[in-house]
């Protein structure tokens, strides 16, 4: 195999491809881009040119830094000009057939000693060798969208694979400043197993109008500090490439969590493909661009003027206090009723009652420390004045809360997030009877405090919590299945993604039992008739022997 790579080919260059030539040209390799028609040639080019002039615009090139770089890359739609490559990495579309017409004519084309690379997101490499002359000097070079800005490069080794080409390519990636993952060839490899399950889970949720589409993404954006919203990233990586990916995890799965939408179904054949089309759960400036316009969707946000301009908050401890701070900050009145056994009387007048005792600090305790909430929301509703707005922070159901209060179209649930670096969440979780005029005065109210309204029907885990322990419990049963190690897991979604921190990580933070706390009611609330949503046994064994699933720093 080639020992040091100088000259790499690039065939394909559509986002994918085109970003990646520009890595390899930004750390000074000579790249030969191939297309199949002087057109695709030329967006090829002009793909490479936008994303250049991106990094010049924003000081991180110079001009003549840009102008070296761009011609370090041929582009071309000769196959020949690919003889001196050392390397040529493949990314044309996901199609079996294509992969192996491309593959036929490398073999005719490059030298002997040179390694072929798939950037496939998920078709077969073993399947993509053993089309070739040479099937030991095929690997998989995944990388992510956009390329030149994620880190993870996942290496991906078949049966065949000389272990040289294998080595050739992850060492090539590190000296690009990426992050290799060496894996073996399975569906979806690592990254987008675990992504395509939480993407689909994410898109049911709107499709069956649990949330809506600018909701779904800031609860995942803001509340689990992600990067990106779900539907903003489909419409990113485009949404055939979603159906075509999630497909084949699917049929390698057969679970429920991978299972095709109808929905996502429909838009790739109506050409809604997301930002490349211009259309996809959002719509665009103009096909291409990532900015976002207005459309038949678009919410209206309503004005601070909509928030209770009077509170009572009912319930001693931390996060009673922190409400009546911050309410009082944002120049809400508010009346603080301690005791909830108390005299409630002084709430009569408030526009919102906000119910908020400290959850018992016995784990095995679900009680309140206070007075029990049904009796609680009995009496609220016969004291305060009709038209009041009723809410609990803990974990109690809207619609048992409605029943009792006897105020159904006045009764919510609120879920206070943690903040993470992108802000914080407060989730508002509602029946079918919630009257829209709740709903609008507790965003109003929630945007007031400084914090992003998500607003949902109240079920299990609302949309946070829900998302996030379902992909947690995935990535424990895909480590339990020996798809990858917890190091190689974390790494890809780290580096893969640009999340905060792997799913690992994430557990030990939480606590494995918090986690499965989480995991148990939202298998049991489907009557267990979701084998997907099952607890891990690895993620019950780490919680019964206490041991992280990463290993302490230091240690
Ligand atoms: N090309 C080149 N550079 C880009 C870019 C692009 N398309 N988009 C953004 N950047 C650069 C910017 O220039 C900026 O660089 P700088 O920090 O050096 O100035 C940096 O990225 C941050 O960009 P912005 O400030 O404009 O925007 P954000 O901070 O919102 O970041 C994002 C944008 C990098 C896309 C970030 O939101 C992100 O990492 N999202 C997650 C995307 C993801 O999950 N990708 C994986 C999808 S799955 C996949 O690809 C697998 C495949 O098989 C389908």
């Amino acid at each position: 195999m080639a020992a040091e790579i100088t000259t790499v080919g690039v065939v394909g260059l559509g986002t994918m491809g085109a970003g990646i030539a520009e890595v390899f040209a930004r750390a000074g390799l000579t790249v030969v881009g191939v297309e199949s028609t002087p057109e695709l040639a030329e967006r090829g080019a002009a793909i490479l040119r936008a994303s250049t002039d991106r990094a010049v615009k924003r000081g991180k090139l110079d001009e003549a830094g840009q102008q070296a770089l761009l011609d370090r890359v041929k582009v071309t739609t000769d196959y020949a000009d690919l003889a001196p490559a050392d390397l040529v990495v493949e990314a044309v579309p996901e199609i079996m057939q294509l992969k192996h017409e491309v593959f036929r004519r490398l073999d005719e084309v490059v030298r002997p000693d040179a390694v072929l690379a798939s950037n496939t997101s998920s078709l077969s490499i073993t399947e993509i060798a053993a089309g070739t002359r040479h099937p030991e000097r095929v690997v998989g070079m995944h990388f992510f969208n956009p390329a030149p800005v994620l880190r993870l490069v996942e290496v991906i080794t078949t049966p065949t694979s000389d272990p040289a080409a294998v080595e050739t390519v992850r060492s090539l990636a590190e000296s690009l400043g990426k992050k290799p993952v060496v894996v073996g060839d399975r569906a979806g490899f690592v990254a987008n197993y675990l992504l395509f399950g939480y993407l689909n889970s994410a898109m049911r949720m709107f499709e069956q109008g649990h949330v809506s589409r600018e909701d779904l993404d800031t609860a995942m954006r803001v509340g689990a500090g992600l990067p990106m919203g779900p539907l903003t990233l489909m419409d990113l990586v485009g949404l055939d490439v979603c159906h075509h990916i999630g497909d084949v995890i699917y049929g390698h799965s057969r679970s429920q969590l991978h299972a095709p939408s109808s929905m996502l179904q429909r838009m790739v054949t109506a050409g809604r493909l997301g930002r490349k089309s211009g259309r996809g759960f959002y719509t665009y400036e103009k096909p291409g661009s990532g900015t976002v316009v207005d459309d038949e969707l678009t919410p209206v946000v309503p004005g601070p003027e909509a928030a209770p301009q009077s509170v009572g908050i009912v319930g001693a401890g931390a996060l009673a206090e922190e409400l009546h701070n911050r309410l009082q900050q944002a120049g809400v009145t508010v009346t603080h009723v301690p005791d909830a056994s108390g005299d409630l009387t002084d709430l009569r007048d408030v526009q919102l009652v906000i119910e908020a005792q400290e959850e018992s600090e016995d784990p095995d305790e679900d009680e309140l420390t206070g007075r029990d909430v049904d009796d609680l929301f009995a009496e609220l509703g016969e004291v305060t004045a009709p038209g009041t707005l009723l809410a609990t922070v803990n974990t109690y159901s809207a619609v048992a809360l409605a029943a009792i209060s006897g105020r159904p179209e006045e009764t919510v649930v609120l879920r206070v997030h943690t903040p993470t670096a992108n802000g914080q969440v407060i989730e508002i979780g509602r029946t079918h009877v919630t009257s829209e005029r709740t709903v609008t005065a507790l965003r109003a109210l929630v945007t007031r405090l400084d914090a992003h309204p998500v607003a949902c029907k109240d079920r299990t885990g609302l949309v946070v919590d829900a998302l996030l322990v379902t992909y947690l419990n995935d990535a424990v049963r895909m480590l339990d299945e020996g798809y990858a190690t917890v190091e190689q897991i974390d790494t890809a979604i780290r580096y893969g993604l640009g999340y905060p921190a792997g799913p690992f990580a994430t557990i030990d933070q939480i606590g494995a039992d918090e986690v499965l706390a989480v995991a148990e009611e939202l298998y049991s609330g489907t009557g267990g008739y979701q084998p997907h949503l099952a607890p891990s046994p690895l993620l019950v064994e780490h919680v019964l022997l206490d041991r992280p699933f990463t290993a302490a720093p230091g240690s």
